[in-house]
């Protein structure tokens, strides 16, 4: 009886949330964002592309910033950019190779005695090869695996003992829609995002199973974006996006304690039609949006002028 009673109420408990779902969906965003001043957030891969733009965001609300990178020196302009940005802010950076789990605890620890605890700590450092699988020399799957999805797990143990102990922090992780359908010359940048979801969501399980309710976590699954990453990306159909309307996307999710953000909005389907559309018709799908051509002439920052990844762990600077 009370085991039916408990269903009843979960029952009627979707149906609210169901409920205020839609109903939040008119309410504007900007209205429910919570406030990070004061608060410090950390970056990983914030020495370019969508982490400086998610560094100066932060900043201009008064966060204080933490960026880790293995590039040194776009790690020094984006510390110049946040200090344009907001003055008022701290701001430091690490050369950190999150792939070194010794390192990451290492580095975390410093940054604890710097400056304090991490409130934000957003894993948004990523790589891509962009090679059919008998291309892809088996360092760079294992390189692609570790910096995309293994060091999600090094980054979260460092900070999350804290986070737990006040019940309060946010951790988001910057998938990709690649995340949620694979796609040609992607094999092991598709299945290290999809292990980066799987990551995020059972943590999220894990943190309710200990009612642990105020530490929140965002998953971000952004389509192709013009940092060049993904430089020599084909786009016939959805353009490719750019990294500041991405960055504004991601804060006003992360600001309103969302759980996906999907960039664009479309992004959101793609597990519905992959659940309601017969297999060979999603092919035809991913057909018509020419994902079988999208990365031919894919070239990466390996093939551009954007060849930050070098690296250089002799440069940590302390926060100023
Ligand atoms: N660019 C896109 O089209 C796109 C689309 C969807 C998702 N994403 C994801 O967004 C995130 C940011 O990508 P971006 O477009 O800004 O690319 P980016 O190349 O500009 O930034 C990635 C950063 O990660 C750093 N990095 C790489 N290996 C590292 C390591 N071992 N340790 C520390 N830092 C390391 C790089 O030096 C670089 O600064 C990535 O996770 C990427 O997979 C990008």
């Amino acid at each position: 009886m009370a085991k039916s009673s408990n269903h009843f109420i979960a029952f009627l408990m979707i149906f609210y949330y169901w409920i205020c779902g839609i109903l939040l969906f008119f309410v504007p965003k900007s209205l429910r964002f919570k406030s990070v001043k004061d608060k410090l957030v950390l970056i990983t891969g914030g020495g370019s592309g969508l982490g400086r733009a998610l560094a100066i965001r932060f900043a201009k609300r008064g966060a204080n910033v933490i960026v880790w990178d293995i590039n040194k020196s776009g790690l020094d302009e984006t510390v110049e950019l946040v200090r344009a940005a907001n003055p008022e802010v701290k701001v430091g950076s690490y050369v950190c190779d999150i792939t070194d789990r010794h390192l990451v605890y290492e580095t975390a620890a410093k940054v604890k005695r710097d400056v304090s605890a991490i409130d934000i700590l957003v894993n948004n450092a990523g790589v891509v090869s962009g090679k059919n699988l008998m291309d892809i020399p088996d360092e760079k799957i294992i390189q692609t695996f570790q910096v995309n999805a293994i060091s999600h797990f090094w980054t979260v143990k460092a900070v999350l003992p804290d986070m737990m102990a006040a019940n309060s922090g946010h951790i988001v992780s910057i998938a990709s829609v690649a995340g949620s359908t694979g796609g040609c010359q992607l094999t092991d940048y598709c299945a290290s995002k999809f292990a980066a979801v799987g990551f995020e969501e059972s943590l999220r399980y894990e943190l309710i199973n200990a009612n642990k309710l105020g530490v929140k976590s965002t998953v971000v699954l952004p389509y192709f974006i013009n940092t060049g990453m993904f430089a020599g990306f084909k786009s016939p159909i959805l353009p490719a996006l750019e990294p500041d309307y991405v960055a504004d996307q991601i804060m006003a999710g992360v600001l309103t304690d969302a759980e996906y953000v999907a960039v664009p909005r479309i992004c959101y389907t793609l597990n519905t039609l992959k659940t309601i559309l017969p297999v060979k018709a999603f092919y035809k799908v991913y057909e018509v949006l020419g994902g079988y051509h999208v990365m031919e002439d894919f070239v990466g920052r390996e093939g551009t002028q954007h060849n930050n990844n070098y690296v250089n762990n002799n440069n940590n600077r302390k926060v100023k």
